[in-house]
C-alpha cells in the first residue's frame, strides 16, 4: 500500500507540474519539447508506467487506472493548450500582417496609344471594313519607284514639288506614299483595293500646317470600269465615316504626273471659315498602269494621297502640325 501512496503522490506532482508548465507556454515548438517530457517514450508518465511490474495484483489494477487517468488528462491538456496556441499564432498574423483598405494605392499611370496611331487605326479600319487591304513599302525609297515609275522623269520640274531629303545619288527618304502604288501594282494582277498609311518626309520649311516628318493614307483601286464618280464616291464615304457631319468637303482641280485629270481634296468645319488641304487624288494616269504592265484599255483606277496629321488636326480642332512631335503629356493625355 505504501508503494501505491507513493505514486499517488508521484501522479499528482507530475499532474501539477503538466498544468502549471502548459500554462506558461507560448509557441509550439516548445510546447512538443514539453509533450515529449511527459508523453515521450521515455517520459515521466511512461517512467511511472515502470512500478506496475513491481507491484502486487491488487494494487497494480488500481495504480494501473490512476497511471492510464493522468496519460488521458496529459493528452487531453496537451491537445487543448495545441489548439490555443494555434488560434494566439494566427490571431497575431492577423494583426501583424493586417492590410489597411483605407490607405491610399501606389500610382500606377499607364500609357496609350498616341493620338495619330489612334488616326491611322481608325481610317485602316474603315477601309477594311470597306474591303480594302493594308500594303506596306519602305520608308527608304528609290528614285525609280518614287518618281520614274508615277511618270516624273528626271529634270521634270515636279520633282521639286517633293523637296527630297537624298540618302544618296538615287535612294531618298520618301516624300509621299505613291510609290507603294508602283509597288503593289508590281506585285498583284488587277483587280487591286489597297490602302497604305505610313511616315514620309519632306524639306518643307516647318508651320502650323508642315513638318518634315508626317504620315499619309494612300489609296488605290484598280479595276475595269471605274469612273471619277467612283473616286469621289469613296471619298465622301470615307469623309462622313472619320468625320461624321458637320464637315465641309470641296473638290478642285489640281496637277499631279501620275494622275489625269486630278484633284485636291479640301475640308472645313461648318463653323470655320478656314479650308485645309487634305490631300491630292485623281484617276491613275495611263502611263503608270502601263509602267506596271496592266493594260490602260481594260483597266482604270483611281488613287489618293492624304495627310493624317491634318485629318486629326481637322478633326481635334489642333491648330498647329507640331504639336504632335512635342511629347507635351498636357497634350497627349488629352486622347
Ligand atoms: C502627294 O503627296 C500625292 N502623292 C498625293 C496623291 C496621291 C495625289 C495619289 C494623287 C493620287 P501632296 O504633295 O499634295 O500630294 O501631299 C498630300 C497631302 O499630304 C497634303 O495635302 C497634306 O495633307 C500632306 N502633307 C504634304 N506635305 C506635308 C507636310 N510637310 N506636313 C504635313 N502634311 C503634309
Amino acid at each position: 500500500m505504501a508503494q501505491l501512496d507513493d505514486l499517488r503522490k508521484q501522479i499528482s506532482l507530475v499532474e501539477s507540474d503538466l498544468d502549471e508548465g502548459l500554462l506558461g507556454l507560448t509557441d509550439q515548438q516548445t510546447l512538443e519539447t514539453f509533450r515529449i517530457e511527459f508523453l515521450g517514450r521515455k517520459g515521466r508518465i511512461a517512467r511511472l508506467f515502470k512500478v506496475l511490474g513491481e507491484l502486487d495484483a491488487d494494487a497494480r489494477a488500481e495504480a494501473g487506472r490512476l497511471l492510464n487517468a493522468l496519460k488521458d488528462h496529459a493528452n487531453t491538456a496537451f491537445d487543448k493548450c495545441r489548439d490555443k496556441l494555434q488560434i494566439v499564432t494566427l490571431e497575431g498574423r492577423i494583426t501583424k500582417e493586417k492590410v489597411d483598405l483605407t490607405l491610399p494605392g501606389v500610382y500606377h499611370s499607364l500609357g496609350h496609344l498616341h493620338l495619330l496611331t489612334q488616326v491611322q487605326q481608325e481610317i485602316e479600319s474603315i477601309f477594311l471594313r470597306m474591303g480594302f487591304d493594308v500594303a506596306t513599302g519602305p520608308e527608304i525609297e528609290s528614285e525609280y519607284y518614287n518618281f520614274e515609275a508615277l511618270n516624273i522623269p528626271e529634270d521634270h520640274p515636279a520633282r521639286e514639288e517633293w523637296d527630297s531629303f537624298y540618302i544618296d545619288g538615287s535612294h531618298l527618304l520618301r516624300p509621299h506614299t505613291s510609290p507603294v502604288q508602283i509597288r503593289v501594282m508590281e506585285q498583284t494582277d488587277p483587280p487591286v483595293r489597297i490602302i497604305c498609311p505610313g511616315r514620309c518626309y519632306r524639306r518643307d520649311t516647318q508651320d502650323a500646317t508642315h513638318s518634315p516628318v508626317f504620315h499619309q493614307v494612300e489609296l488605290l483601286w484598280v479595276e475595269e470600269g471605274l469612273s471619277l464618280a467612283n473616286l469621289k464616291y469613296v471619298i465622301e464615304l470615307f469623309v462622313r465615316e472619320f468625320f461624321g457631319e458637320g464637315y465641309k468637303m470641296r473638290l478642285s482641280g489640281d496637277f499631279f504626273p501620275f494622275t489625269e485629270p486630278s484633284v485636291q481634296v479640301h475640308m472645313r468645319s461648318r463653323g470655320s471659315s478656314d479650308w485645309l488641304e487634305l490631300g491630292g487624288a485623281g484617276m491613275v494616269d495611263p502611263a503608270v498602269l502601263t509602267n506596271v504592265g496592266y493594260d490602260p484599255e481594260k483597266v482604270t483606277g483611281f488613287a489618293f494621297g492624304f495627310g493624317v496629321e491634318r485629318m486629326a488636326m481637322l478633326r481635334y480642332g489642333i491648330d498647329d502640325i507640331r504639336t504632335f512631335l512635342t511629347n507635351d503629356l498636357r497634350f497627349i493625355e488629352q486622347f
